[in-house]
């Protein structure tokens, strides 16, 4: 299936998909749904009863707002934001190329799974176009403005010391509490970013591991007394990290621990000058995708994880090598998630007024291709921060920008229980959620054994 983009002065989402009736998503039969709406006010006023239209207009109450405003972002007012755009994506797979691949005599000799055979398995998990409703993208919250409303300019308070180049680097999104988290991550699915092999399975591209974190507390600090507490700090790692407190969402956390709690030789950490809380996370993430796109030359696609998420890293590497495309998000895609106006994940009518968010990807867990990085991380300082990262990151940005989002069977959700271990030994899941540090490793051992002790068809 192909699907391209029309680059006209009008807007940059003029989307034509060819055989779209079988891939026709949410979004897409937003626009069918209208016309319907429009024939089914026609009977309504000829009598028909009004369940018949609950649904309809549901769905159409926020799609409805006046569509004659300015127009959605053009190509050329996105080239004044520094953004260039490019359209298309195909969806059959071929190596990819460019970059460098593991050596494959190498990397196969005594693995019981085979690309080959990651590339049958990655066959049975559907894939689904996204496609961005142009009738939504008129919306005027839908233009850049004017000029930056936010800057994102934190200073890096520590970086990685290895090369970062690889055509793949995940970065998991940390607290600097979280030590043993960490040290769980790099001694189980982590453990092939230092260049080990996966148990009995093949790795088709090279990754990097990063850690993001922020600061446990909300002054400014300076590079001196970070650089300071690190070189006192390796030894003290051990004792501080028995007293992690493990957390899936970053708020309401005791600051009581000094910044020392950082693990100085591990070589994997990006620490930003920015208080780690829950609402500062679509900050930090997009102050570490510009990072990367800027410090890292060759990466080809930045994984997002949280760190209570296991990835299952042959399966997903095979996955990009194969059918990996420039300009796309892939993940587990929400449509039109609801907007929350209170609680823990409120967004202000101010900052964003419509009901829902355009397609996007769980946070858990999505990956971005390089090239769309730089066209998110160049568009958020044009809109008002929103602190629902993926909402904001891979549904509003990621359309204005019109980036692919492609839906991908196997990455988990947050509302997803715990999977089986076994998910990852018969390959049935990219990522699985919920895992404290006990849960990372018995998945892990699972892997070890290959399955043998639970059974794992
Ligand atoms: C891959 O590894 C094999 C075995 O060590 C070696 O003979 C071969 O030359 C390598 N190929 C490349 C392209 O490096
Ligand atoms: C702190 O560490 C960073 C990164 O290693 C280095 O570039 C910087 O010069 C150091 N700053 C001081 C004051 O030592
Ligand atoms: C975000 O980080 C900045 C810089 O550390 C801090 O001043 C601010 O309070 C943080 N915001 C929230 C909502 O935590
Ligand atoms: C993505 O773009 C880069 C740079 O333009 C290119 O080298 C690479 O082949 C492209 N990848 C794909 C999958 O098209
Ligand atoms: C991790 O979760 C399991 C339940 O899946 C629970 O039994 C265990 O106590 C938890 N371990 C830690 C360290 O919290």
């Amino acid at each position: 299936m192909t699907k391209t983009f029309d680059l006209t002065e009008n807007g940059v989402n003029n989307l034509k998909m060819t055989n779209s009736s079988r891939t026709c998503s949410v979004y897409r039969s937003f626009e069918c749904v209208a016309n319907k709406h429009r024939r089914l006010l026609a009977l309504v006023t000829s009598g028909i009863t009004l369940a018949l239209l609950i649904i309809p207009f549901y769905c159409l109450s926020d799609l409805d707002i006046n569509l004659s405003f300015q127009p959605f972002p053009t190509k050329s007012t996105l080239h004044q934001a520094g953004v260039e755009v490019s359209g298309h994506v195909k969806l059959s797979p071929r190596p990819l190329t460019g970059v460098d691949t593991i050596n494959n005599t190498l990397n196969q000799a005594g693995v019981e799974v085979s690309e080959e055979e990651l590339l049958l398995r990655i066959k049975k998990l559907p894939l689904k176009l996204m496609s961005p409703s142009k009738q939504l993208l008129k919306h005027p919250y839908f233009s850049l403005r004017p000029s930056v409303v936010e800057h994102y300019t934190n200073s890096v308070l520590r970086q990685p010391d290895s090369t970062c180049g690889q055509a793949v680097h995940i970065i998991v999104l940390s607290h600097p509490r979280d030590v043993t988290t960490r040290r769980a991550i790099r001694e189980t699915w982590g453990s092939v970013a230092k260049g080990r092999p996966w148990p009995g399975k093949a790795l088709s591209l090279p990754v990097t591991l990063t850690f993001v974190l922020g600061t446990e507390s909300p002054q400014k600090h300076s590079l001196s007394s970070i650089n300071g507490t690190a070189l006192s700090s390796a030894d003290k790692e051990e004792k501080s990290g028995d007293e992690t407190i493990q957390s899936q969402t970053y708020g309401g956390r005791p600051s009581s621990q000094p910044e020392e709690n950082i693990e100085s030789d591990s070589g994997d950490i990006l620490q930003f000058d920015m208080f780690d809380s829950y609402a500062n996370l679509t900050r930090k993430v997009l102050l570490a995708l510009d990072w990367i796109t800027s410090a890292c030359k060759g990466v080809q696609y930045i994984v997002k994880v949280d760190q209570d998420i296991f990835v299952n890293v042959p399966l997903l590497l095979t996955f990009l090598k194969y059918y990996g495309e420039n300009n796309t998000i892939y993940g587990h895609f929400y449509n039109w998630g609801k907007v929350q106006r209170k609680g823990m994940w409120a967004v202000s009518e101010e900052a964003y007024p419509l009901r829902g968010f355009p397609a996007y990807a769980s946070g858990t867990s999505y990956v971005i291709s390089e090239s769309s990085a730089r066209i998110l991380t160049k568009l958020s300082s044009y809109f008002p921060y929103i602190p629902i990262e993926d909402a904001f990151i891979t549904g509003i940005l990621a359309a204005v920008g019109a980036i692919d989002r492609v839906k991908v069977a196997g990455f988990t959700i947050w509302e997803d229980p715990k999977p089986n271990a076994c998910a990852f030994v018969t390959d049935e899941k990219y990522t699985g959620n919920r895992m404290n540090e006990s849960d990372l490793r018995s998945v892990w051992r699972t892997q070890v054994d290959r399955g043998h002790g639970l059974n794992c068809q």
